[in-house]
């Protein structure tokens, strides 16, 4: 598929925004540690999602999915994850924790790197090992064994959310206390945590330190999953980008605070309720840089949708990426539209751009979003190829841009005379 814009003069209207697939994925894994119904509403419809649930089942578990209801029951049985679905699924690496908080071992593919760049999992593998499980590489898979998985006091050398995620899950059904330091804390985990603890887990928080008291039985639990932030900072963005006013419900402005705040300091007037961000883009807006962060810094992911954005501003802006250094992969392609970017020593400079459209290539998730607003910005048609990277981590996508008002279609790739 692809997808086909037109310049479009302004957004106009109201999206609702869906539920966060970084906070259902690992609750999802959280699902592993009992063998209890769970139900988990508010479950976004997207590929990720639907990986996650064909891993689950393949190690034992039935899934059933309907009108964004999750229910998950059955057994574990298998701690064995296929190369072809951990390669599909970063986040498969979740499943780490929850395999060996209850069987005494498991065997997992090497999750490899991606358009992100380097992704290591040194952090999770410390602190697993930390836990009592010893592991080996062996032919592409990491083979894991363990007597009892008890309590530890790990560090992180680095906040990893994934890492953080994964110990939180061995660590609520684990032997004894856990504290993990220097902790990640997006409120993602918050959500696990909520969840963890509506399934009998006893996790506190103080700053960036977890403390875990495992528990040997954990039972099912219903839930539902938080609005998610970053599906919101993409329409806020959106709207900021293209123009117009527009309103972002199911949203929680609280999650947005470093986006809202830099788009205040570009001058976009932002208005925000308990559930929801309405934005209201002016004709020029000022060039603001940003540096990405652990939250509650500004986001990665929505880095690549700022640059874009900025491509509009009076003046040079830089963005800085401190979580993925790498993550400019989408900068050649928007040169073809025409924008005005240098990358130098892992700095992206965005001048003000004119953007006309043609053919791009979306190289990973938060960039097609990103593509795709850009097309909506730029003179004439772009078409931009390689959506099964937005399908991904966007429901309905298309649905609620046009709902805004946005000249965008999807179209079936014909084969090239
Ligand atoms: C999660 C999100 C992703 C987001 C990212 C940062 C999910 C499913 N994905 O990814 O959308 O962009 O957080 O907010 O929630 N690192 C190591 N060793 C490790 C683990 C991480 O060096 O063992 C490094 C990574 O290479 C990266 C940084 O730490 O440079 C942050 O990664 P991490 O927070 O773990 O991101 P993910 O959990 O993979």
């Amino acid at each position: 598929m692809l997808a086909v814009c037109r310049r479009t003069e302004k957004l106009v209207g109201s999206v609702d925004i869906s539920g966060s697939k970084n906070a259902a994925l690992p609750v999802l894994s959280a699902c592993l540690l009992t063998d209890d119904k769970c139900v988990i509403r508010n479950m976004p419809d997207l590929e990720d999602v639907r990986i996650m649930f064909a891993l689950l089942r393949k190690m034992g578990k039935t899934v059933k999915f309907e009108n964004n209801r999750a229910e998950v029951t059955g057994q574990l049985r298998h701690g064995a994850l296929p190369e072809k679905l951990v390669r599909k699924l970063r986040a498969s690496v979740l499943v780490m924790g929850p395999v060996l908080a209850r069987l005494k071992e498991g065997s997992f593919a090497l999750p490899g790197g991606c358009a992100l760049g380097e992704r290591p999992i040194d952090i999770h593998l410390l602190g697993l090992k930390a836990m009592g499980a010893a592991y080996s590489i062996l032919r592409g898979r990491m083979i894991f064994k363990r007597n009892v998985l008890k309590g530890a006091h790990i560090k992180f050398s680095f906040p990893s959310v994934g890492a953080t995620e994964n110990l939180l899950l061995a660590a609520a059904a684990a032997s004894g206390r856990t504290v993990i330091e220097n902790a990640s804390v997006e409120p993602e985990i918050a959500d696990l945590c909520l969840f963890l603890k509506a399934m009998g887990a006893d996790i506190t928080r103080t700053g960036s330190v977890y403390t875990v008291k495992g528990k040997a039985r954990l039972g099912g639990a219903d839930f539902a999953v938080m609005p998610d932030r970053i599906e919101a900072g993409t329409f806020i963005l959106a709207a900021a980008s293209v123009g117009g006013s527009a309103r972002v419900d199911s949203a929680n402005p609280s999650h947005l605070g470093a986006l809202l705040s830099k788009l205040r300091a570009a001058g976009v007037k932002i208005s925000q309720k308990e559930n929801s961000v309405t934005v209201n883009s002016p004709k020029k807006i000022k060039p603001v840089n940003i540096v990405t962060g652990p939250y509650p810094a500004f986001p990665t992911d929505l880095q690549p949708l700022w640059a874009v954005c900025m491509m509009r501003a009076s003046g040079r802006s830089q963005i800085r990426d401190k979580i993925f250094p790498a993550r400019f992969m989408y900068v050649d392609e928007l040169k073809r539209l025409g924008a005005s970017m240098v990358l130098k020593n892992a700095v992206l400079r965005i001048n003000t751009s004119r953007l006309s459209g043609t053919n791009i290539y979306a190289c990973d998730l938060r960039a097609a979003a990103a593509m795709i607003i850009a097309g909506l910005m730029a003179e004439g048609e772009t078409r931009v190829y390689e959506l099964k990277h937005l399908f991904r981590g966007y429901e309905n996508f298309f649905g609620k841009l046009r709902k805004l008002g946005a000249n965008v279609s999807m179209e079936r790739i014909r084969e090239e005379k």
